[in-house]
């Protein structure tokens, strides 16, 4: 049984353990894709949201969730792979998600890791996001460096889609995705704060240890550009789908 509290403006919910945190998350994707035909959904990479993708496949499979009129914007992207490159996030997406629901994959958006123009191309990519009518329901993890999407320390709350130099915390954190550390990019394509607090509703998940220092100060510290993350406080509809483990510091 999951339990939910209100701490400041963020509404949180914590469940028994990852899988229960998972199921969570899913239904309210799921309960979004039924009642808007249309939905703009915002997703995220990364190890956190796999079991929520692998839920959402089970909805689909089984209860027939129908994702044909769904659009999607990913939060961002490794500079210099392609997308066939396995450890890109447009490849990501397909393998654990995409590629086993029915969702058209021409409105799949993941921003472009190679450009002749990358400023140009951001600026495409909040232009097309506008144009689809802006992010309904917005799915976000969190670096242990309070991190989101790869908004690094630093990240000002006006900042929008842009190219950024990844930190060290970050290419170490991401090491085990690859051979080894020399291997991860390091620059990346990401939404910028800005971008991702214009969702109309935000849900973060965050299970494990290791999140449970960072999870509390997101929520509990004053907003802050050294947290990212904190300045989720800001905004009117966002939810934090914890396990018993990162609600550790609650
Ligand atoms: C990655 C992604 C983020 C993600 C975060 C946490 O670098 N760019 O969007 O939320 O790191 O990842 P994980 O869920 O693997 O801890």
């Amino acid at each position: 049984m999951s339990e939910q509290k209100n701490i400041g403006n963020i509404k949180v919910i914590i469940c028994k353990d990852k899988q229960e945190a998972a199921q969570e998350g899913a239904k309210i994707f799921a309960k979004e894709i039924k009642t808007k035909p249309g939905v703009v959904l915002g997703l995220a990479t990364g190890g956190t949201p796999v079991d929520m993708y692998k839920e959402l496949i089970r909805m689909h499979k089984e209860g027939g969730l129908d994702f044909s009129h769904a659009l999607s914007f990913n939060l961002d992207e490794y500079v210099g792979l392609l997308g066939s490159h396995p450890q890109s996030y447009r490849y990501f997406m397909d393998d654990n998600l995409f590629n086993h629901i029915n969702i058209d994959k021409t409105k799949t958006h993941v921003p472009k890791g190679i450009s002749q123009d990358i400023p140009a191309s951001c600026q495409e990519y909040e232009k097309s996001i506008k144009e689809k009518g802006g992010v309904d329901l917005q799915l976000l993890g969190i670096g242990s460096n309070g991190h989101i999407a790869f908004n690094e320390p630093g990240s000002p709350s006006d900042s929008r889609t842009r190219e950024i130099d990844l930190t060290e915390k970050t290419i170490k954190d991401n090491a085990r995705f690859f051979e080894n550390e020399a291997e991860v990019p390091r620059k990346a394509v990401t939404m910028g704060i800005a971008t991702i607090l214009e969702a109309k509703k935000i849900v973060l998940l965050a299970t494990g240890n290791n999140k449970a220092e960072v999870v509390a100060k997101a929520i509990k510290s004053p907003a802050t550009i050294d947290i990212p993350a904190s300045f989720l406080q800001n905004h009117p509809d966002c939810v934090f789908v914890v396990d018993e483990e990162a609600a550790n510091g609650l």
